[in-house]
């Protein structure tokens, strides 16, 4: 896409007065429409309509967006913190709106949750599911989860709606203390480690799993057994700062 210039630079109008013989179908091609440029639109593009030079092309961000869009990435303004890289020339708006995209082919976290991550993934006292516990397959399990930030890339987060609300899809990196009580708590425990979701599956709302800071864990057995294997893994979560919740599982979140 052309860079796009204040409205009313004359000079700029001047140099794009020569008017196609091809009519509007420059601008359509593009997924724009012809009109007066003083109807607000998102973008105008010169040059691309047959009539006054107030006529011109006006391109929604949902259409100027596609390239940005296509790569996986989001358009907001450049003051917004990208877990990634900010690309221009991908995006309609202004200069300062450019296009967020979450690196999923070079190191984009830190470089020592990666190390946390790969000795979970090596670890053979540590079960990581490669399903959702909602048995929805979308790259976000656990095991996808700790492949990527293992990786320094960042880590899927699924995007269905459950009881409990929406998850927002998009990505995240591993935060390093949840890794450290992952990796503390598995390789120290007695009980059996299985861990169900990290940034993926459903939730809450605004859950601290779609920030990479929170866990759940499959609990084994009854009565007794689930008991002391539930306050073992909260007792564990209280000593590396977090908060946690038994019941059907544990959930450590540390932020
Ligand atoms: C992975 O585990 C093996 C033994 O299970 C160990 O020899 C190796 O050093 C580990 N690698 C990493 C990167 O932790
Ligand atoms: C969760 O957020 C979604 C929008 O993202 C909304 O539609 C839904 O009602 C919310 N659910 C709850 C339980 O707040």
């Amino acid at each position: 896409m052309q860079a796009r210039r204040p409205l009313g630079s004359c000079a700029i109008i001047l140099f794009f007065i020569i008017q196609t013989a091809t009519g509007d179908t420059r601008c359509l091609r593009k997924g724009g429409k012809c009109q007066e440029n003083s109807i607000p639109c998102d973008n105008y593009q010169k040059g691309l309509c047959n009539g006054g030079r107030t006529r011109q092309c006006c391109i929604s961000n949902q259409v100027a967006d596609k390239p940005c869009r296509d790569k996986g990435g989001k358009c907001q303004q450049t003051s917004v913190s990208c877990r990634g890289t900010y690309t221009s020339g991908l995006c309609g708006g202004s200069a300062s709106r450019k296009c967020c995209v979450p690196q999923s082919g070079s190191a984009s976290c830190s470089a020592a949750a990666a190390a946390v991550a790969c000795k979970i993934k090596n670890s053979s006292k540590i079960t990581l599911l490669k399903i959702n516990p909602s048995q929805v397959k979308d790259g976000a399990d656990p095991y996808s989860n700790i492949r990527d930030a293992c990786a320094r890339k960042v880590a899927k987060r699924s995007s269905y709606k459950c009881r409990e609300g929406q998850a927002p899809g998009g990505s995240t990196c591993l935060d390093l203390k949840i890794l450290q009580y992952i990796y503390d708590l598995g390789t120290s425990t007695k009980y059996q480690v299985q861990v169900n979701a990290i940034a993926g599956a459903c939730h809450s709302n605004g859950s601290k799993h779609y920030d990479g800071k929170a866990v759940d864990f499959q609990l084994f057995g009854s009565g007794t057994a689930k008991d002391a294997q539930e306050k073992a893994f909260r007792d564990k979560c209280t000593k590396h700062k977090g908060w946690s919740h038994g019941g059907t599982h544990v959930h450590c979140q540390i932020v």
